[in-house]
């Protein structure tokens, strides 16, 4: 029986919106295995980024539980959670969220918790790895939609963790620079054996992932 990574138990998301209360993400339980790839599949507003960022550590839940590897992470206290999410988890946005003044080498080895000899090397292995070898010196400014979503998975894979979780990664991209988006995921996934959540509004993730949820107005249907 395969080990269940990353859990949600009841989980809610609630905003104030004035007077109004938006339920973003509305009593959701799931189950991610180790090392399984799942797709989130929903329409916009349905909740997904609100739920990719709960399991991620990124945002508090108002209720319920995130368990990552048998920890219930919003239990901790801050740093401890903090520590969590950048040994153990990578982020992917639709947007790249990369830093303009500096290179693809350096958005890579910026946020690592890599130092000395080996920050560079491992940056330009994993730049390697999503086939950016030519592209280690240009600024995100020099780089096309596509490349600097590979700067950006790059980054993410820095500290080598056992879950990505993507946002809408190929939102941004036309399709057949989408299509080489996921086979790059994808391949990424089968060659570190990372756990994969990849959260879209495009119902062709349903071809690639083991398993996919649908989410509607913050509930799984
Ligand atoms: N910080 C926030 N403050 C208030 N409302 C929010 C906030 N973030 C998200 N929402 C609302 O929560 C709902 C779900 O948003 P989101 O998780 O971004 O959906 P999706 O990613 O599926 O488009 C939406 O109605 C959105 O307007
Ligand atoms: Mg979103």
């Amino acid at each position: 029986m395969t080990k269940i990574l990353l859990e949600a138990k009841n989980l809610h998301k609630f905003y104030k919106n004035g007077q109004k209360e938006v339920r973003a993400v509305n009593g959701v339980n799931l189950q991610i295995k180790k090392g399984q790839s799942v797709g989130i599949i929903g329409p916009s507003g349905a909740g997904k980024s609100t739920l990719l960022h709960l399991l991620g550590g990124i945002d508090k839940p108002s209720s319920g539980k995130v368990i990552l590897d048998d920890i219930e992470i919003y239990n901790l206290p801050d740093r401890e959670l903090a520590r969590i999410r950048n040994r153990r988890v990578g982020f992917v946005f639709q947007f790249y969220h990369l830093m303009p003044e500096f290179t693809a080498l350096e958005n890579v080895m910026l946020p690592s918790l890599i130092t000395g000899h080996r920050l560079r090397d491992r940056a330009e292995d994993v730049l390697k790895l999503v086939g950016l070898k030519e592209r280690i010196s240009h600024k995100p400014g020099e780089l096309s939609g596509g490349e600097s979503q590979r700067v950006a998975i790059a980054r993410a894979l820095m500290n080598e963790p056992e879950i990505l979780l993507c946002d809408e990664p190929t939102g941004n991209l036309d399709s057949k620079t989408s299509e080489s988006i996921y086979e790059l995921l994808f391949s990424v996934r089968s060659k570190t054996s990372a756990t994969l959540v990849i959260v879209t509004h495009d119902e062709h993730i349903s071809k690639r992932a083991e398993e996919v949820i649908h989410i509607k107005d913050g509930k799984i249907i």
